[in-house]
Protein backbone atom coordinates (compact mmCIF):
# COMPACT_ATOMS: atom_id res chain seq x y z
CA UNK A 1 0.00 0.00 0.00
CA UNK A 2 1.32 2.97 -1.09
CA UNK A 3 -0.11 5.31 1.89
CA UNK A 4 2.47 4.19 4.45
CA UNK A 5 5.83 4.93 1.67
CA UNK A 6 3.86 8.43 0.87
CA UNK A 7 3.33 9.38 4.48
CA UNK A 8 6.95 9.26 5.84
CA UNK A 9 7.54 12.17 4.20
CA UNK A 10 4.46 14.46 5.50
CA UNK A 11 4.42 17.22 7.61
CA UNK A 12 3.09 17.34 11.02
CA UNK A 13 0.57 19.79 9.61
CA UNK A 14 -0.70 17.04 7.51
CA UNK A 15 -1.32 14.57 10.47
CA UNK A 16 -2.99 17.52 12.48
CA UNK A 17 -5.50 18.10 9.67
CA UNK A 18 -5.78 14.21 9.36
CA UNK A 19 -6.47 13.44 13.18
CA UNK A 20 -9.10 16.58 13.40
CA UNK A 21 -11.02 15.08 10.19
CA UNK A 22 -11.01 11.55 12.07
CA UNK A 23 -12.67 13.09 15.42
CA UNK A 24 -15.62 12.40 14.77
CA UNK A 25 -14.92 8.71 13.07
CA UNK A 26 -14.35 5.57 14.44
CA UNK A 27 -11.16 3.72 13.59
CA UNK A 28 -10.97 0.47 11.72
CA UNK A 29 -9.88 -2.32 13.78
CA UNK A 30 -7.77 -5.35 11.97
CA UNK A 31 -4.81 -7.47 11.58
CA UNK A 32 -1.43 -6.20 11.13
CA UNK A 33 0.09 -5.90 7.59
CA UNK A 34 3.99 -6.16 6.99
CA UNK A 35 3.51 -2.74 5.49
CA UNK A 36 2.03 -0.96 8.36
CA UNK A 37 5.19 -1.49 9.63
CA UNK A 38 6.94 2.20 9.03
CA UNK A 39 3.60 3.59 10.57
CA UNK A 40 4.16 1.22 13.30
CA UNK A 41 8.16 2.47 14.10
CA UNK A 42 6.91 6.32 14.26
CA UNK A 43 4.09 5.15 16.35
CA UNK A 44 7.29 3.34 18.83
CA UNK A 45 9.83 5.98 18.22
CA UNK A 46 7.10 9.35 19.23
CA UNK A 47 5.04 7.54 22.26
CA UNK A 48 5.47 8.75 25.86
CA UNK A 49 7.61 5.87 27.57
CA UNK A 50 8.16 4.11 24.00
CA UNK A 51 11.44 5.51 22.14
CA UNK A 52 14.13 3.70 19.85
CA UNK A 53 15.26 1.59 22.47
CA UNK A 54 11.94 -0.63 21.96
CA UNK A 55 11.66 -0.36 17.50
CA UNK A 56 14.08 -3.59 18.06
CA UNK A 57 12.14 -5.76 20.09
CA UNK A 58 8.42 -4.47 19.46
CA UNK A 59 9.44 -5.78 16.27
CA UNK A 60 10.97 -9.15 16.97
CA UNK A 61 7.86 -9.58 18.81
CA UNK A 62 5.21 -8.66 16.24
CA UNK A 63 7.27 -11.32 13.54
CA UNK A 64 6.62 -13.97 16.24
CA UNK A 65 3.29 -13.11 16.17
CA UNK A 66 2.58 -13.11 12.89
CA UNK A 67 4.69 -16.11 12.19
CA UNK A 68 2.98 -17.71 14.85
CA UNK A 69 -0.72 -16.95 14.87
CA UNK A 70 -1.63 -19.61 17.95
CA UNK A 71 0.79 -17.92 20.19
CA UNK A 72 -0.40 -13.93 19.62
CA UNK A 73 -1.71 -11.34 17.33
CA UNK A 74 -1.17 -7.59 16.15
CA UNK A 75 -3.93 -5.79 16.02
CA UNK A 76 -3.51 -2.24 13.33
CA UNK A 77 -6.14 0.95 14.27
CA UNK A 78 -6.55 2.33 10.74
CA UNK A 79 -7.30 6.04 10.16
CA UNK A 80 -10.52 5.82 8.14
CA UNK A 81 -9.78 9.57 6.41
CA UNK A 82 -6.12 8.87 5.69
CA UNK A 83 -5.99 5.24 6.38
CA UNK A 84 -2.75 5.50 8.00
CA UNK A 85 -1.92 2.83 10.85
CA UNK A 86 -2.65 5.22 13.64
CA UNK A 87 -2.31 2.62 16.59
CA UNK A 88 -1.34 -0.87 17.12
CA UNK A 89 -1.53 -3.40 20.02
CA UNK A 90 -0.10 -7.13 20.66
CA UNK A 91 -1.73 -9.65 21.84
CA UNK A 92 -0.01 -12.63 24.01
CA UNK A 93 -2.19 -16.01 23.71
CA UNK A 94 -1.37 -17.16 27.33
CA UNK A 95 -2.67 -20.02 28.60
CA UNK A 96 -6.12 -19.41 30.02
CA UNK A 97 -5.20 -15.55 29.77
CA UNK A 98 -4.76 -12.80 26.81
CA UNK A 99 -2.08 -11.08 27.24
CA UNK A 100 -1.49 -7.31 26.33
CA UNK A 101 2.25 -6.83 25.16
CA UNK A 102 1.96 -3.53 23.54
CA UNK A 103 -0.34 -0.96 22.82
CA UNK A 104 0.34 2.48 21.68
CA UNK A 105 -1.58 5.31 19.73
CA UNK A 106 -0.18 7.96 17.30
CA UNK A 107 1.04 10.97 19.34
CA UNK A 108 -1.39 13.45 16.99
CA UNK A 109 -3.76 10.80 17.90
CA UNK A 110 -4.33 10.64 21.39
CA UNK A 111 -7.66 10.57 23.05
CA UNK A 112 -10.00 10.35 20.09
CA UNK A 113 -10.86 6.76 21.82
CA UNK A 114 -8.37 4.91 19.16
CA UNK A 115 -6.98 2.81 22.37
CA UNK A 116 -10.23 1.97 24.03
CA UNK A 117 -11.47 0.64 20.59
CA UNK A 118 -7.90 -1.35 20.80
CA UNK A 119 -9.37 -2.86 23.94
CA UNK A 120 -12.65 -3.69 23.42
CA UNK A 121 -11.73 -5.83 20.29
CA UNK A 122 -8.91 -7.69 22.58
CA UNK A 123 -11.91 -7.87 24.60
CA UNK A 124 -13.75 -9.65 21.87
CA UNK A 125 -10.93 -12.02 20.65
CA UNK A 126 -10.53 -13.11 24.50
CA UNK A 127 -14.49 -13.56 25.01
CA UNK A 128 -14.31 -16.11 22.09
CA UNK A 129 -11.17 -18.07 22.55
CA UNK A 130 -12.00 -21.06 23.96
CA UNK A 131 -9.12 -21.04 27.07
CA UNK A 132 -8.70 -17.42 27.68
CA UNK A 133 -11.07 -16.18 30.70
CA UNK A 134 -8.49 -13.50 31.70
CA UNK A 135 -6.90 -10.45 29.81
CA UNK A 136 -4.05 -9.04 31.58
CA UNK A 137 -1.80 -5.97 31.11
CA UNK A 138 1.22 -4.56 32.94
CA UNK A 139 1.99 -0.98 33.30
CA UNK A 140 4.59 1.47 35.56
CA UNK A 141 3.40 2.14 38.84
CA UNK A 142 4.23 5.99 37.22
CA UNK A 143 2.72 5.68 33.92
CA UNK A 144 -0.76 7.38 35.64
CA UNK A 145 -2.56 8.15 31.99
CA UNK A 146 -1.94 4.50 31.60
CA UNK A 147 -3.64 3.84 34.91
CA UNK A 148 -6.22 5.97 34.13
CA UNK A 149 -6.50 4.14 30.65
CA UNK A 150 -6.98 1.08 31.87
CA UNK A 151 -9.14 1.83 34.55
CA UNK A 152 -11.89 3.45 32.02
CA UNK A 153 -11.05 0.23 29.99
CA UNK A 154 -12.71 -1.89 32.82
CA UNK A 155 -9.56 -2.99 34.25
CA UNK A 156 -9.01 -3.72 37.84
CA UNK A 157 -5.69 -3.77 39.79
CA UNK A 158 -4.82 -7.35 40.20
CA UNK A 159 -1.69 -6.51 41.75
CA UNK A 160 2.04 -4.59 42.19
CA UNK A 161 5.02 -6.06 41.35
CA UNK A 162 8.40 -4.83 42.73
CA UNK A 163 11.21 -5.30 40.33
CA UNK A 164 9.48 -6.20 37.84
CA UNK A 165 11.00 -5.22 34.32
CA UNK A 166 14.36 -4.38 35.34
CA UNK A 167 15.86 -3.44 39.21
CA UNK A 168 14.15 -0.75 40.92
CA UNK A 169 10.68 -1.10 38.10
CA UNK A 170 7.30 -1.66 39.71
CA UNK A 171 4.62 -2.39 37.42
CA UNK A 172 0.87 -2.88 38.38
CA UNK A 173 -0.88 -5.54 37.05
CA UNK A 174 -4.23 -5.01 35.74
CA UNK A 175 -6.65 -7.64 34.93
CA UNK A 176 -10.25 -7.75 33.17
CA UNK A 177 -12.72 -11.22 33.46
CA UNK A 178 -13.30 -11.87 30.31
CA UNK A 179 -15.99 -14.29 31.05
CA UNK A 180 -18.64 -15.02 34.10
C1 LIG B 1 -2.35 4.65 26.72
C2 LIG B 1 -2.77 5.00 25.29
C3 LIG B 1 -2.64 3.77 24.40
C4 LIG B 1 -4.26 5.46 25.32
O1 LIG B 1 -4.70 5.65 23.98
P1 LIG B 1 -5.81 6.74 23.58
O2 LIG B 1 -6.30 6.39 22.24
O3 LIG B 1 -5.25 8.11 23.73
O4 LIG B 1 -6.92 6.50 24.69
P2 LIG B 1 -8.49 6.74 24.55
O5 LIG B 1 -8.74 7.99 23.77
O6 LIG B 1 -9.13 5.49 24.03
O7 LIG B 1 -8.90 6.99 26.07
C5 LIG B 1 -9.93 6.27 26.73
C6 LIG B 1 -10.03 6.80 28.13
O8 LIG B 1 -8.82 6.50 28.86
C7 LIG B 1 -8.52 7.59 29.76
N1 LIG B 1 -7.27 8.24 29.31
C8 LIG B 1 -6.60 8.04 28.14
N2 LIG B 1 -5.50 8.80 28.09
C9 LIG B 1 -5.48 9.51 29.24
C10 LIG B 1 -4.58 10.50 29.76
N3 LIG B 1 -3.49 10.89 29.10
N4 LIG B 1 -4.85 11.03 30.99
C11 LIG B 1 -5.95 10.63 31.68
N5 LIG B 1 -6.85 9.71 31.23
C12 LIG B 1 -6.60 9.16 30.02
C13 LIG B 1 -9.68 8.57 29.65
O9 LIG B 1 -10.66 8.17 30.59
C14 LIG B 1 -10.16 8.32 28.23
O10 LIG B 1 -11.51 8.70 28.03
P3 LIG B 1 -11.85 10.25 27.68
O11 LIG B 1 -10.87 10.73 26.64
O12 LIG B 1 -13.26 10.17 27.17
O13 LIG B 1 -11.70 11.00 28.96
C15 LIG B 1 -1.95 6.20 24.74
O14 LIG B 1 -1.89 7.21 25.72
C16 LIG B 1 -0.53 5.87 24.32
O15 LIG B 1 -0.28 5.35 23.22
N6 LIG B 1 0.44 6.17 25.19
C17 LIG B 1 1.85 5.96 24.84
C18 LIG B 1 2.21 4.48 24.87
C19 LIG B 1 1.88 3.85 26.21
O16 LIG B 1 2.21 4.39 27.27
N7 LIG B 1 1.24 2.68 26.16
C20 LIG B 1 0.83 1.97 27.35
C21 LIG B 1 1.98 1.28 27.91
S1 LIG B 1 1.57 0.43 29.41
Amino acid sequence: MSHNRERRGRSPSFYARKSAEMTQMAPIIRNYRPEDWPDLQDIILRAENFGPEFIQHEKLRIDVFTRNPEFGTVLVAEDPVSHNSVGFAAVQYGWRALVIESIAVHHRYLRKGIGRELVEHIKKLGAEHPNADVLRVDTGDFMDYAQRFYESCGFKVGGLVSHYLSWHNDQIIYVLRLKD
